[in-house]
């Protein structure tokens, strides 16, 4: 039994006492206790250790009182589980090796089923069963995966792209390949989820981080078909889906068609306008500029009511960032706007 569950409410557009908010990238380098952590152990290792894992994703449950907890991981690790390897600079961000950009690599991938998943990620079941415990029902927990496209664009680059030239070549010269690696990934994620969702996981988000930089005509061919192939292979076991895209603008429409219970919204969007142009037909988590968080919190304040009197009394809203916090963002800062939200929110209703 959950002592919180305005996040599922709010997924699953019932009415809430307050707005539900949690923060993208909530355990990392801006709070201390999580550098502290660092300093002894590369990302990847903490990542693969569920003891440390499960500390660092209960960090910002305990110091902002977020409404819902995100396991603590990577986009990239069912990507290592295909047989790329990935490795973490501090420069540059993730490195990975042989990118695939021809049949050769295409057909080396690994697709790991259900069984070879538990096997070459028993981390994740691991970390997911000792949070759940560590939580005792104080919020949901969220488990998470990149969504096909996204996790394509760094299989090609090689790392992250500022023009994605790698995976958009591909796409107008052989865009059977790009399909063809889009299935493999597809039929990756599906077994991935289900592996958290099995293991207890309240909701999943899928990450399409970068499908915001297609246009929608591309979006409709390389991203969304494979959206909805995780969507509906997955077993839900009940958990609300959530869709991020950052530069969700030009393709909110087919985000809300993809069948997720809620659509993750960057911050280039007037909230307004998002309410409208998904016409109740989805809940909505977003979407304040992260920047804003450098501000004062009577800054704060102003944009985050702003958004939340955008949204209006209707049910099906999770206040979030309209992308990850930044590493430089004072702790004070988030935790001013976790308390903001839920004051602002419930003077309203
Ligand atoms: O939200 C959470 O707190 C859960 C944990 C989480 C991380 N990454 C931790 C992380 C989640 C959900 C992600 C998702 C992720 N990872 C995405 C999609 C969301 C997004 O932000 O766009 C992407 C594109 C990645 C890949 C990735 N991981 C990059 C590009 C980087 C380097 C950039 C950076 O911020 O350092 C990472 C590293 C990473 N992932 C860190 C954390 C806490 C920093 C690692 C460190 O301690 O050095």
């Amino acid at each position: 039994m959950l002592k919180n569950d305005n996040f599922l409410k709010a997924c699953r557009r019932e009415p809430v006492d307050c707005t539900p908010v949690w923060i993208m990238r909530q355990a990392g380098r801006y709070m201390k206790e999580y550098r502290d952590i660092r300093k002894k152990v590369d990302f990847l290792t903490m990542c693969k250790t569920p003891d440390l894992a499960a500390e660092v994703t209960l960090l910002p449950v305990d110091i902002l009182g977020v409404d819902a907890a995100i396991l603590f991981s990577d986009i990239l690790i069912p990507v290592e589980a295909m047989g790329i390897g990935v490795r973490f600079t501090e420069k540059k961000g993730p490195i990975l090796s042989n990118p695939v950009r021809s049949e050769f690599e295409l057909n080396a991938l690994l697709t790991p089923d259900s069984v070879k998943s538990e096997e070459m990620m028993p981390f994740i079941p691991q970390a997911i069963r000792l949070i759940l415990q560590e939580l005792d029902g104080r919020v949901p927990l969220i488990g998470f995966s990149g969504a096909p496209f996204t996790l394509a664009t760094y299989m090609i680059e090689g790392e992250t792209s500022r023009n994605f030239t790698w995976i958009k070549r591909i796409m107008y010269t052989d865009a059977a390949l790009l399909h063809r690696l889009l299935e493999k990934i597809t039929t990756t994620v599906i077994h991935y989820l289900n592996m958290q969702i099995k293991a207890g996981v309240h909701a999943v988000q899928l990450f399409d981080t970068w499908a915001g930089w297609l246009s929608p005509d591309d979006y409709r061919e390389f991203a969304l078909p494979y959206v909805e192939k995780v969507i509906k292979g997955i077993d839900k076991k009940g958990c609300p889906v959530i869709l991020f895209a950052n530069g969700v603008s030009g393709i909110l429409e087919q985000m809300v068609d993809s069948g997720a219970d809620v659509i993750g919204l960057d911050w280039r969007i007037d909230m307004v306008d998002a309410v409208r142009r998904s016409g109740n037909r989805v809940a909505l988590q977003g979407n304040l500029d992260p920047c804003v968080l450098y501000g004062e919190p009577s800054v704060i304040r102003r944009h985050a009511k702003d958004i939340i009197d955008k949204y209006g009394k209707r049910s099906g809203h999770v206040f979030n960032l309209g992308h990850g916090i930044l590493p430089d963002i004072p702790v004070e800062h988030a935790k001013a706007l976790v308390d903001i939200v839920h004051e602002e929110s419930s003077r309203q209703s």
